[in-house]
């Protein structure tokens, strides 16, 4: 039981965000890191801290965790990424443990040299064809396969059309990879349009890389991607997709969007993520062509100068993809899905409002930062684990909690769930007339 909240809490840790700090001044780079620390702490003493929490047990549909005050948590999980429930998965637990026995726990070196194990080999290929695709390549992780595929393939003179609310991963690779970078509002197709329309009148001689998400991971909805993927072809541009929240867990044999918009093998390139629904760390480039792939092993940093997936990891992901591609991965979805609809059901009765679509990720407007800490604050005691999440991750003044859900939920988890948001919502508020 998490000890009890004072109500007087200091406007300081209701206001600011990372953003006043992302940009410190003076010489000494350590030094300067106190400012921050200080404005996090006075939120860490008020319970208004609910980041780099510990679990302390399996990450499942019940759990319990550690705040990083070392106050001990738990209660119903929606703070896991683990959408089809596969990491508790019976035989994902003995396929891992039989890639220890055989491949030990370490892959010891760089794709690049030798550090694949003829899982990892197994894996690239089932990847290739599950999205219809020639080629794929892993990465040590999603954030790698983004950021890597970007800095691999384009170079400064070339071009970045970018959604604005595209992944941290993306929008580093692009920042690195060229100063010609380009946004268009949130799945803005026409702002994408006139960008690639005004780069090719100027430039028909470098390329242009176009970037989006098949599921936008705080907004839960998807872009036209048979109309991006057209766009593309016009300008002569090549279309990257980040597939990392709906793959596996959504559309057609889970094909996620890109299969429920009949785009398999249809677009330039994928990326995506196995935290999410593939049990595990690590990620994937898919793309049209051998030449594609060796360029990315050799000139993308993230692939050539970093260690492989481990045995364990691309064993487990290759025995992710079999569930998923089974009728097991059917009756996960379907299971998956029902507990999407209850949630948004049952959230909307108690009057709040969720972004997008149904998806795995179910996120509830809290609106400006300080009452979303108060609430967030107030949900351990109500029994509730999700995270808030504010600036950068969103914008300023749309701070929302984020609600993942599993394929493991019960009804019951989800009843207790809203109600335990509706309780904090109350406390909250409560909090806040002070
Ligand atoms: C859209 C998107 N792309 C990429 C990533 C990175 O994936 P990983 O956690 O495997 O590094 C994430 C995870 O936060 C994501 O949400």
């Amino acid at each position: 039981m998490p000890a009890p909240l004072e109500s007087d809490v200091p406007s300081a840790a209701l206001t600011g965000s990372m953003r006043d700090y992302a940009a410190p001044r003076g010489a000494g780079l350590q030094d300067r890191t106190a400012e921050f620390f200080a404005w996090q702490d006075l939120r860490r003493k008020h319970g208004l801290w609910s980041y780099a929490r510990s679990t302390q047990d399996v990450p499942a549909t019940v759990t319990t965790a550690c705040e990083d005050s070392g106050a001990p948590i738990g209660g119903t999980n929606f703070a896991s990424q683990d959408y089809l429930s596969l990491s508790v998965h019976p035989a994902i637990r003995q396929t891992a443990q039989e890639a220890i026995e055989r491949f030990g726990v370490h892959s010891a070196g760089s794709s690049a040299l030798m550090g694949n194990t003829s899982h990892a080999v197994a894996l690239e290929r089932r990847i290739a064809d599950f999205l219809g695709m020639p080629e794929a390549i892993l990465f040590p992780t999603g954030w790698a396969a983004g950021y890597g595929v970007i800095k691999g393939l384009v170079r400064p003179a070339d071009h970045l059309v970018m959604d604005s609310r595209a992944h941290a991963c993306l929008q580093e690779g692009a920042r690195s990879a060229t100063g010609n970078v380009h946004h268009f509002r949130h799945n803005d197709l026409g702002g994408c349009r006139s960008l690639l329309r005004s780069i090719r009148a100027g430039d028909s001689a470098n390329g242009i890389m176009v970037v989006t998400e098949s599921l936008f991971s705080m907004d839960s909805d998807a872009p036209d991607l048979a109309a991006m993927q057209e766009m593309c072809h016009e300008y002569n541009a090549t279309l990257l997709v980040d597939a990392a929240h709906d793959l596996g867990n959504m559309g057609p044999r889970g094909r996620g969007f890109i299969g429920e918009q009949a785009m398999i093998g249809k677009i330039d390139l994928v990326m995506g993520s196995f935290s999410k629904t593939f049990a595990s760390n690590g990620g994937f480039v898919a793309c049209a062509d051998r030449s594609v792939k060796e360029y990315l092993r050799f000139f993308s940093p993230p692939c050539t100068f970093s260690n492989a997936l481990s045995p364990v990891q691309a064993a487990t992901v290759l025995k992710a993809f079999e569930i998923v591609e089974d009728a097991e991965g059917g009756r996960l979805r379907d299971r998956l899905m029902a507990n999407i609809t209850a949630l948004r059901h049952g959230l909307g009765q108690e009057g709040f409002s969720v972004y997008g679509d149904p998806s795995a990720i179910v996120c509830v407007d809290l609106g400006p930062e300080g009452l979303a800490r108060l609430v967030s604050r107030r949900l351990p005691e109500f029994g509730l684990l999700a995270n808030l999440v504010e600036f950068p991750a969103v914008p300023m003044g749309k701070a929302r909690l984020r609600m993942q859900v599993m394929a493991d939920h019960t009804s019951q988890n989800v009843h207790d769930a809203v109600a335990a948001l509706t309780s904090a919502v109350r406390s909250a508020k409560a909090d806040d007339i002070r």
